[in-house]
């Protein structure tokens, strides 16, 4: 993704930002009546093309700038220097964009709110009650082998799906292995969406997930009330979709509690619950966030470096170097293994320089202005990364590295930075060893691939790489 985002008191900002004395002297786009700068973005290639027209702001209106697209005000941020004064002054409880759609159907159900829409000292109890099995380093390795189950199915379903080496709809694939991973993690639970043959559940849990993901961007740019009030096909699909993701997850918690209290231990969810005071409702909202937040951006972040790695040969002969040094043939791959591998790491790192996730919700505080922190912007200017455009992972591997590291941060930093960040990347690493073992990754045409912004930034094509058996 090209951005993220933070809100912040308007008073900071202009304390922080040393270019900036008041919110309102910062420079931005022609700002119109009603419509602000959109009619000005749509012709430089529309919504989907607007990380790319934020780079060009940034070179026109330096590294701080506002704009306004209808009634959604924010201040774009593109220098690491000015994060790092940003993140200084984070208070106890970081507030994030609010997500109203999310928000409209929890108080609708009864039920309660996740980590992604939790605020104040709620968001702090429940992040606490999740801190340490998904961030401590010794408790997540402990999920390799849940990991490494499904790294063998998907290298599985590689070899069934592939034509000539190509797999039709590749992110789809992907999104059913961050999908299966990540629900083999909570629920403990199966659902065999890498197998040929999928079943109703698995395949309705998955779509239900994709439809409230694909329902809510509209109820964050119009009033959410609106849509409740005339019930909009768009609110009673957000709402279908929910209603399906709560009783799935549910019954496969209860499931899991129920073991637990027939004397089975070392579950994840059953430790959290009995380790913590939240309730089983907490519990529920909490356990569906984790799971919608580690779907797409897993799966995306997988499908990019596998675009890079395809696009960068001799990288891809370094990595598998470096793999085959450290896990011997015929060996799993483990977390331990992970810990001797600094080329792997820097691949993803280097890869993610550039598919971040970018926010473009809107939230109205009075005193409150939403911050862009537009990472493709940073990732490009060459102030920050020497030959920024090309992919070179060597460049985190040196010993005095200038890389400032408020210029990197595709898991956001600080208090409410990622709560799945280590989960994602010891899923995207272990997988990666998989494939790189068994398949070189080719690509199969050198023409560019543009990225579109559709929540994450996806590729305007399908990639074009093909997976060849060794
Ligand atoms: C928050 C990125 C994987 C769950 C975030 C944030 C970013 C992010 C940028 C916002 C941080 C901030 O506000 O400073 C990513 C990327 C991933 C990934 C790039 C994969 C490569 C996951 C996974 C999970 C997850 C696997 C679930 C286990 C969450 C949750 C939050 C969050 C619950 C909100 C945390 C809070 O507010 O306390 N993620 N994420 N993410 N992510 Fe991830």
């Amino acid at each position: 993704p090209t951005s993220s985002v933070c809100v912040l008191d308007s008073k900071d900002a202009a304390e922080s930002a040393p270019c900036a004395h008041s919110l309102d002297s910062i420079p931005g786009p022609t700002n119109w009546p009603l419509f602000g700068s959109l009619i000005e973005l749509l012709l430089k290639g529309g919504l989907k093309r607007q990380h790319e027209a934020l780079i060009h702001y940034h070179k026109k209106f330096g590294k701080i700038f506002q704009m306004k697209l209808g009634s959604f005000e924010s201040v774009h941020i593109g220098a690491p220097c000015l994060l790092e004064a940003l993140y200084r002054k984070e208070s106890n409880y970081p507030q994030r964009l609010e997500i109203k759609p999310w928000k409209a159907y929890r108080d609708m159900r009864h039920e309660a709110y996740g980590l992604l829409i939790l605020e104040g000292k709620d968001w702090q109890r429940v992040r606490s009650a999740f801190q340490q099995k998904l961030m401590k380093p010794t408790e997540v390795m402990k999920l390799d082998g849940k990991i490494n189950e499904v790294s063998a199915d998907l290298i599985k379903r590689i070899g069934r799906a592939q034509v000539n080496g190509k797999i039709d709809d590749l992110y789809f694939e992907l999104n059913k292995w961050s999908f299966e991973t990540i629900c083999y993690v909570l629920y403990d639970k199966r659902f065999g969406l890498l197998q040929d043959s999928i079943s109703n559940e698995a395949m309705d849990f998955i779509t239900s997930v994709k439809t409230m993901m694909s329902t809510f961007g509209l109820m964050m740019v119009t009033p959410v009330e609106l849509h409740k009030t005339f019930n909009t096909k768009t609110w009673q699909d957000h709402t279908a979709a929910w209603d399906r993701i709560f009783s799935t997850a549910k019954l496969y918690i209860d499931k899991n509690l129920k073991r637990q209290s027939n004397g089975k231990t070392g579950n994840f969810l059953c430790d959290i619950y009995h380790q913590s005071h939240l309730t089983k409702k907490e519990l529920y909202a909490a356990t569906t966030e984790l799971q919608v937040g580690g779907v797409e951006t897993t799966a995306n972040s997988m499908l990019w470096v596998i675009f890079n790695l395809s696009r960068n040969p001799c990288a891809q002969a370094k990595l598998l170097k470096e793999i085959q040094d450290v896990v011997p043939a015929g060996e799993t791959p483990r977390a331990e293994h992970i810990k001797n591998m600094p080329y792997l790491k820097a691949c993803l790192k280097e890869s993610m320089r550039w598919a971040k996730y970018p926010s473009t919700c809107k939230q109205q505080l009075k005193y409150y202005t939403i911050l862009m922190i537009n990472s493709q912007a940073i990732a490009s200017n060459e102030e920050y990364f020497d030959n920024g455009k090309q992919f070179r992972p060597e460049r985190w591997l040196q010993e005095k590295s200038s890389i400032n590291p408020f210029a990197h941060m595709p898991f956001g930093i600080g208090k409410r930075m990622c709560i799945g960040r280590r989960l994602a990347e010891l899923q995207i690493q272990l997988s990666l060893c998989w494939i790189l073992r068994d398949y070189e990754i080719v690509a199969t045409d050198h023409e560019p691939v543009d990225a579109l912004h559709a929540g994450t930034l996806v590729p305007s094509r399908e990639l074009p790489v093909a997976f060849v058996r060794r």
